[in-house]
């Protein structure tokens, strides 16, 4: 892979498993230097494997603990990898998380925990991340924007999800985060996007691929006919990043194998 992202800083929350771990690779492989992210103690194996997995590929990084909800360990974790490399240059807000209930069931915890990580903790790393691009500055040697925000969102910040309405309602909150910051932002030439992935397989959905009979319900949302990969969004993280995106700021990407194409309708309607 070109090294498009070669002198770059790359925190990517949420990253011990699944899309984070895939993203963390491509970056790492585009040539960034990746800060592998992990919540807490119960993770930290899983990360360090993400890290060996990136050094013993020839890429650079770092794995460090921070529960994103948690404002003190955001600002020690941001204050701590700018000590280090000096600056950060992209923030991919990944993690999140699935509390899924009918809804005349939902608990107020299983409500607040997925808004929690879903979307308050991408406000508080975003918030960390506008605070370093705007007191460092243009960087032109590595970057024509001065900062860059991947928001992992989702399909299901467009399309509706019952049995997932705290779900649905944290990432239809993540669209407006990231297109209002991109118009905030814009004249200090600090990008923010969202990916929007369908169905991929990692283990926040694995009841929806583990078995065969689940898998081939799963296929018919999905007109591609196959289930995506991290690496599929790590390919378009790579790109998101880099200079060739130069001009996409405010948009949410979806990748999602026509998930939101809505399929059904193909015969009729
Ligand atoms: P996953 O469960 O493998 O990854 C979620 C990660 O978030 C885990 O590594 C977990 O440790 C981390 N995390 C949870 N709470 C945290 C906290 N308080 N602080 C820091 N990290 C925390 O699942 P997956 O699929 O990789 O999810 C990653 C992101 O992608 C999530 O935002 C999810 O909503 C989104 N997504 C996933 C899709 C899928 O089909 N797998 C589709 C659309 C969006
Ligand atoms: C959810 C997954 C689901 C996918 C497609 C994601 O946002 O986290 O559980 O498989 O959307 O519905």
């Amino acid at each position: 892979m070109d090294q498009v992202l070669k002198g770059q800083i790359a925190i990517i929350t949420g990253a011990s498993s699944g899309i984070g771990a895939g993203v963390a690779k491509s970056l790492a492989l585009a040539g960034a230097t990746v800060v592998v992210n992990y919540p807490g103690d119960s993770s930290k194996e899983a990360a360090d494997a993400v890290l060996s997995e990136i050094t013993d590929a020839g890429g650079t990084g770092i794995v460090a603990q921070c529960d994103v909800t948690n404002e003190e360990q955001v600002t020690k974790f941001f204050a701590d990898v700018i000590a280090q490399y000096g600056t950060i240059d992209i923030l991919v807000n990944n993690a999140g998380l699935q509390r899924d209930a009918k809804f005349d069931e939902m608990t107020l915890e299983q409500w607040n925990t997925v808004i929690n990580v879903n979307l308050t903790g991408q406000f508080l790393c975003a918030r960390a991340a506008i605070r370093e691009f705007l007191r460092r500055g243009p960087r032109p040697d590595v970057s024509a924007a001065t900062g860059k925000i991947i928001c992992m969102s989702s399909v299901h910040e467009a399309i509706p999800w019952g049995g997932h309405v705290n779900y649905a309602a944290s990432k239809g909150g993540v669209k407006l985060l990231m297109q209002s910051l991109a118009q905030e932002y814009g004249d200090r030439h600090i990008r923010v996007n969202s990916i929007c992935p369908g169905a991929i397989q990692t283990p926040i959905n694995k009841s929806a691929w583990e078995t065969p009979q689940a898998l081939n319900s799963l296929m018919s949302l999905i007109p591609y006919n196959r289930i995506g990969q991290p690496s599929d969004i790590g390919n378009l993280a790579v790109f998101l990043a880099s200079d060739q995106s130069d001009y996409i700021t405010g948009a949410s990407i979806f990748i999602d194998g026509g998930m939101t194409v809505l399929e059904s309708f193909a015969a009729n309607g």
